[in-house]
């Protein structure tokens, strides 16, 4: 079958074998079948840029469910499974006026693949709201819990990319939300100028996530649009010695401090730099309103796309002696 519907940057690419699985025991008995020695796991689709036909068979997991583990005066304690799609979840959590997550409106992707990046935006990241989850061992079909220490998160970072990369599929996720005296993060510069704009002085969690979604459908891509993975680069993290060197030569160049050491550049700045932003090669390219972002404008080539990227890299590193790393998987 194609995958295009099920990645976002819509890569008409072939799964020669796939299944979709909706419960537990179904995921454990394709995970103990030896007719594939090789399973490719995919979730949301929201985060990878296909290159090539899938050979392996395509696991899709399509787990639903949303309940409510326990509570005490001031939490709630949220099981979502792994193939709930994350901002249906994120409405749900509004729904019933719950805290935590109103600032991660509007990312693609699903429950399930949240942790693996330790998914971010305008001042909240995941690992802020993750109790645990809970994980299948691909090999063995066990069942086994990490708690958020465990997850070892970093900035879209988690140890099921590093040390354990490969070795379980999520099949849900605990979340610790707050269900009254809600604690909003609304000092990101957008959200500030956005409920201005809006003119809201006293913001509930509905209000904030009206804003990052304003916000977002502003700067951001529709991927039932226009195929995309969000940012495909990590922000890099460079000396502040070397900062200072560049800002010689571009005094406007912007930065996050991260520690004395340290500063975070924001990439779309140095893409946008580099003569990148909007620019089209036929029916790919990289996005007008945000130059982190790459997209496919029709039918492109996740090759092509892999190809521009692999462009953007090196002229970045030759114009700044700065590498990025790309967020999104290439497959
Ligand atoms: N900028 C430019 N030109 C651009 C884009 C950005 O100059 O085309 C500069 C501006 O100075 C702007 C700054 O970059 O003020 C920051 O831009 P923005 O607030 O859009 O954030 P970002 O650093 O580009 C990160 C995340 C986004 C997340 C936003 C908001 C990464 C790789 N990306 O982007 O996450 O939504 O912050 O918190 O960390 C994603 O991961 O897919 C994603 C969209």
């Amino acid at each position: 079958i194609s995958l295009k519907p099920y990645n976002t940057f819509g890569i008409d690419a072939i799964a020669k074998h796939y299944i979709s699985v909706k419960s537990i025991e179904e995921l454990q008995s394709v995970l103990k079948s030896d007719s594939f020695p090789n399973k490719f796991i995919l979730g949301g689709g929201s985060n990878m840029l296909l290159t090539k036909d899938i050979e392996d068979l395509v696991v899709h997991v399509n787990l639903k469910g949303i309940e409510v583990v326990s509570e005490n005066d001031n939490h709630i304690f949220v099981k979502a499974n792994a193939g709930e799609n994350w901002h249906e979840f994120v409405l749900w959590c509004l729904n019933h006026n719950l805290g935590g997550i109103e600032n991660l409106s509007l990312i693609p992707g699903n429950v399930g693949t949240a942790p693996i990046q330790n998914i971010g935006a305008y001042g909240v990241e995941l690992k802020d709201v993750f109790e645990s989850c809970e994980v299948i061992d691909i090999k063995t079909s066990e069942i086994r819990t990490f708690n958020n220490k465990e997850c070892k998160f970093g900035y879209r970072e988690s140890v099921f990319k590093q040390e354990v990369k490969d070795q379980y599929i999520v099949i849900n996720v605990t979340f610790k939300l707050t269900k009254n005296n809600h604690v909003l993060r609304t000092d990101y510069g957008a959200i500030t100028s956005q409920l201005n704009e809006m003119k809201i002085t006293e913001p509930t969690i509905q209000d904030v996530s009206n804003a990052v979604i304003a916000i977002r459908q502003n700067k951001l891509p529709d991927p039932k649009k226009i195929g995309n993975s969000g940012s495909f680069f990590k922000n890099p993290v460079i000396s502040t010695k070397h900062f200072e060197t560049l800002k010689l030569n571009f005094p406007d160049i912007p930065s996050y401090p991260i520690s004395e050491t340290e500063v975070k550049v924001p990439a779309g700045w140095l893409i946008e730099k580099a003569g990148f932003k909007g620019k089209t090669l036929g029916n790919y390219g990289v996005h007008k309103n945000q130059a982190l972002v790459l997209v496919n404008y029709g039918d492109a080539n996740g090759k092509d796309i892999l190809d521009l990227a692999r462009l953007i890299q090196k002229t970045i590193n030759r114009l700044f002696e700065i590498t990025i790393e790309t967020e999104v998987n290439i497959i």
